[in-house]
């Protein structure tokens, strides 16, 4: 019996066209795409407890996000999505694993100057708003840009011109405990939008929404997304809020069970597919 071996050779299209094998893996797409990645995050793990009564939450993600991308992660009840996006976002640490945004490794940041970050550089959409009731609409959402010291006069054009896309410009001078759930949120979105930080973290932010208004919220985040092309990671457990997103990730038990594209498809025929798979997921088979 003969022996085959092969070379595998990785390289670039320019090389390629001067290595006359047959074994070769172009990598030139995915170098590519590593360029624009936002966000990666590499062998996340992370356990709760102490060494007699441990429980690994994350066991081993790696996620890739590329500028200007929506994506939600979904996944059943207790299958670590809020951990994840915490850990992502730097609200709590990863116990093994790294995590990159713009090139930066916030796993070896330390706490002050992980906070320095998180102020420039993220924003959050919380379920419960997280809005602070003894400030105005207004000025609530220019509290991140009160916090880095934008001058007046721009800090007064973005929240214009974000106030009005959203909808809640005369609601302006209002408090949180007159205004609707739905607005609130939107209020909350303005305030992540602000600073146009590299990446909007968003943990169920329809949650406490009826339909309208969630529908509303998430047709004016898919809007900011493309006309801004801010990248936005949201956790959800409502295929019908996954189905505005261009990307979904599924997890289960802590790891990465599948994921899926939008791609050309319509919102409708995505929503089917993420229902599918949340099916399929849970255990529930479908029959004709
Ligand atoms: N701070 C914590 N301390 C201990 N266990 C936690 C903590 N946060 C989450 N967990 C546990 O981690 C698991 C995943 O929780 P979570 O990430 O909130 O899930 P999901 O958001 O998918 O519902 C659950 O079993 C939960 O009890
Ligand atoms: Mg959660």
């Amino acid at each position: 019996m003969t022996k085959m071996s092969h070379a595998f050779i990785i390289c670039s299209a320019n090389q390629r066209k001067r290595i006359p094998s047959l074994f070769i893996i172009d990598v030139s797409d995915q170098m590519e795409d590593d360029k624009l990645n936002i966000l990666e995050a590499t062998k996340l793990h992370k356990s709760y407890g102490n060494k007699f009564n441990k429980q690994e939450v994350l066991k081993g993600i790696d996620i890739r996000i590329q500028k200007g991308e929506f994506v939600s992660i979904m996944g059943p009840s207790g299958s670590g999505k809020t951990t994840l996006l915490n850990v992502l976002s730097s609200i709590d640490q990863v116990s093994d694993g790294t995590i990159q945004i713009e090139n930066q490794d916030m796993t070896k940041m330390k706490e002050k100057q992980l906070a320095e970050f998180r102020k420039n550089h993220l924003g959050f959409i919380f379920q419960d708003y997280n809005l602070l009731d003894t400030l105005t609409v207004k000025e609530n959402i220019l509290l991140p840009l009160s916090i880095t010291k934008t001058p007046k006069k721009e800090a007064d054009q973005r929240f214009a011109a974000l106030a009005k896309e959203l909808g809640i410009y005369e609601l302006k001078d209002k408090y949180p405990n007159e205004i609707s759930g739905g607005q609130k949120q939107r209020t909350s979105a303005a305030r992540a939008f602000i600073h146009e930080p590299s990446i909007i973290f968003a943990d169920e932010p329809t949650g406490a929404l009826d339909s309208k208004s969630a529908s509303d919220l998430l047709n004016k985040l898919s809007e900011l997304n493309q006309k801004l092309k801010s990248t936005i990671v949201m956790v959800t457990h409502d295929p019908a809020a996954a189905s505005y997103c261009s990307r979904v990730i599924f997890i289960k038990d802590g790891r990465i069970y599948t994921q899926l594209n939008k791609g050309e498809q319509d919102r409708q025929v995505f929503f089917q597919d993420i229902m599918k798979t949340q099916g399929v997921l849970s255990g529930v088979t479908y029959e004709r």
